[in-house]
């Protein structure tokens, strides 16, 4: 399971003060040279973290691979082409969220997102769909030529009881296989951390995991190149 790093939360921080520190652009470098497999980031259609400058400085930079997370936006998607990073994750986004809430309505908005798929794929970016595990949802997914999902991992990370957690590992688990068999490429995130991350590693044929608040928040306490480490000890 490879791991990337998304790095909102750096530039949430820069952006406090409208000055230029932290740069999420330095933290994503030291990131990988720490050892993640990618980097992850958001650019909102109201710029409350990421912005452009960012996008287009790490697509310079990052030798790993870039995701930008974004919204099926006409303006979103024309920087997307321009860009050109190696996947582009679509996200459900709303204004008051305080972050991704959840998977995308595929089926409600199957032409909306087939149509952005094949934008993205005449810019050749490859592309996921965050989702939740869902059976119907990953064949919809197929059907519209997306090459990724990516699974949402927060009904898991938020259970409150064991049985629920299990339950909800269960659902991905089959959520998986599924899209294997379509030959859909598996990437999953969102509320994964430091302490679950030991049960959800058990999940088998996961391409790749999103993780952001949970890293951030401990380099905070030991520095971006540790947390980082710490993380990949624990998934290996
Ligand atoms: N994947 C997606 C699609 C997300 O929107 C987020 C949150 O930005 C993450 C993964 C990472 O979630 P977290 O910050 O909880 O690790």
């Amino acid at each position: 399971m490879r791991f990337s790093l998304n790095v909102d939360h750096i530039a949430t921080i820069r952006n406090a003060r409208g000055e230029d520190q932290p740069d999420p652009v330095s933290v994503a470098l030291i990131a990988e040279e720490a050892g993640v497999d990618g980097i992850v980031v958001h650019l909102r259609e109201d710029r409350r973290h990421i912005k452009e400058r960012d996008v287009r400085l790490l697509r310079e930079l990052v030798k790993t691979k870039l995701d930008l997370e974004m919204a099926a936006d006409e303006e979103i998607i024309k920087i997307a082409c321009d860009v050109g990073p190696e996947l582009a994750t679509l996200v459900p986004e709303k204004r008051q969220e305080l972050t991704t809430e959840g998977g995308l309505n595929v089926i409600d908005n199957i032409s909306l997102l087939k149509d952005t798929i094949f934008e993205l794929h005449n810019a050749e970016v490859e592309v996921s769909l965050f989702i939740e595990p869902d059976i119907n949802v990953i064949d919809s997914a197929a059907e519209i030529d997306a090459d990724f999902i990516e699974i949402h991992t927060g009904v898991f990370a938020n259970a409150r009881s064991e049985e629920e957690q299990f339950d909800e590992l269960e659902r991905i688990r089959a959520a998986v296989i599924h899209a294997k068999k379509l030959g859909l490429g598996v990437n999953a995130g969102h509320g994964i951390n430091y302490q679950n991350i030991k049960i959800f590693k058990a999940v088998p044929d996961i391409d790749e995991i999103s993780i952001g608040h949970a890293i951030i928040a401990r380099a905070v306490f030991v520095g971006i190149k540790e947390a980082v480490q710490e993380m990949i000890r624990l998934m290996t």
